[in-house]
């Protein structure tokens, strides 16, 4: 078949990534989708960074505005970050333009996801962001597709790669908050602006995600209760272990009799238990449903590979799509039919 364009918007850490292992294993996802996938347009800001990747031959626009409308692609997929702005304005030009998207912009999602849906639904074009939550770990597509007929009552875990890696490396290596947050920041796993990920917003974005696809409800970020773990100490994560507990960020969100819980905050996890066992940048997802029981699914949460792997897994989803074929819903059930979010009192 034609080679499927690909259009990238922001080339960091997860941008770059993608573009290099995506040359790298050219032949092997051209056997496996059964046509090539050509990264065609890249877009940033500063066009003569050195990104330690080839451009040659792709055109470069300053705007991803312009690349999702006018550029040569098939699919836009957005690595810029942020609720608002060029990551809004490019992702939604490029669904209204009949375009898929691939996004793992999980703070976007949080705040727009619903109305994103709806024209992708409209559209009949894809909207897939399996890389916004919990990095490289498939559980969007879990969720979405596997786990078909279950009811699942409560969901939750370690959500956030850079205060799991901070919160281990205080425990074992007794180094300090700041130096920790340096370091993870230096990896490529914080997000740009880091109080996202200390404070507790980014583990609340996927959360929020994660609660629709498991209730049927309309994303509602703002209703979570929110604590991060910039105030935990050594002396906390020492008292913890005397008694025999390890600090874990972790976000929880089950249905209760008056409605849905959802909430952030730093817990003490028994250190006998498997989600004490998650240490470094790896992430967690417990989901509990009525006829699996309990399923936990773990391994890296962020960096530029653990997020490039899953992109790469929804942009060949896309390729083998078969043109005019209905996808399925978004958020597993249509935008549309999404129910009202109803807080547990
Ligand atoms: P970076 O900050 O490393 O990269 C952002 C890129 O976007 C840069 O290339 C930047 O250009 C470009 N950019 C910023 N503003 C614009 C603009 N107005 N127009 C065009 N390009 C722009 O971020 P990451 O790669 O870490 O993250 C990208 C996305 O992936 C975010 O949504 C993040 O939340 C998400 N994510 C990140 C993970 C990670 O581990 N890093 C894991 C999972 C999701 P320039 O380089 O020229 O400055
Ligand atoms: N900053 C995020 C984290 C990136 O540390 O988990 C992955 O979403």
């Amino acid at each position: 078949g034609e080679a499927l364009r690909v259009g990238i918007a922001g080339l960091g850490t997860v941008g770059a990534s993608v573009v290099r292992i995506l040359a790298e294993k050219s032949a092997e996802l051209t056997r496996q989708c059964g046509r090539t996938i050509s990264v065609t347009a890249v877009s940033a800001r500063d066009r003569n960074k050195d990104r330690g990747v080839s451009l040659e031959g792709i055109a470069w626009f300053d705007d991803p505005v312009e690349l999702a409308r006018k550029g040569d692609i098939d699919v836009l997929v957005e690595l810029i970050g942020g609720e608002e702005g060029a990551a809004k304005a490019s992702v939604k030009a490029a669904l209204e333009a009949g375009r898929h998207v691939v996004t793992a912009n999980k703070a976007l999602l949080a705040a727009q996801g619903l109305s994103l849906a709806e024209i992708a639904e409209k559209k009949g074009v894809l909207l897939n962001y399996e890389a916004a939550v919990a990095g490289g770990i498939p559980v969007i597509k879990t969720m979405r597709e596997a786990l078909a007929g279950n009811a699942i009552t409560r969901v939750f875990g370690i959500l956030n790669g850079t205060c799991n890696y901070i919160l281990t490396r205080m425990e074992q290596e007794g180094i300090s908050f700041a130096d920790c947050l340096a370091d993870a920041q230096r990896l490529g796993y914080a997000e740009a602006d880091p109080t996202f990920d200390i404070e507790g917003h980014d583990t609340a974005h996927k959360l929020s995600i994660l609660t629709s696809l498991a209730f049927g409800t309309r994303i509602a970020p703002s209703a979570i209760y929110m604590e991060g773990i910039s105030n935990i100490t050594q002396a906390d994560i020492r008292a913890a272990g005397e008694l025999g507990y390890r600090i874990k960020l972790l976000g929880v969100a089950q249905k209760t009799d008056s409605g849905i819980e959802q909430r952030v905050h730093p817990t003490m996890v028994p250190t006998a238990s498997v989600i004490a066992q998650v240490h470094g940048v790896t992430n967690a997802v417990a989901i509990e449903t009525d006829i699996l029981g309990e399923l936990l699914l773990s391994g890296p949460g962020a960096g530029g590979n653990a997020t490039a792997s899953a992109v790469i897994g929804d942009i060949a989803d896309i390729a083998k799509s078969r043109p005019g074929f209905q996808h399925g819903p978004v958020f597993g059930r249509p935008a549309k039919e999404l129910a009202p979010y109803r807080k547990a009192r």
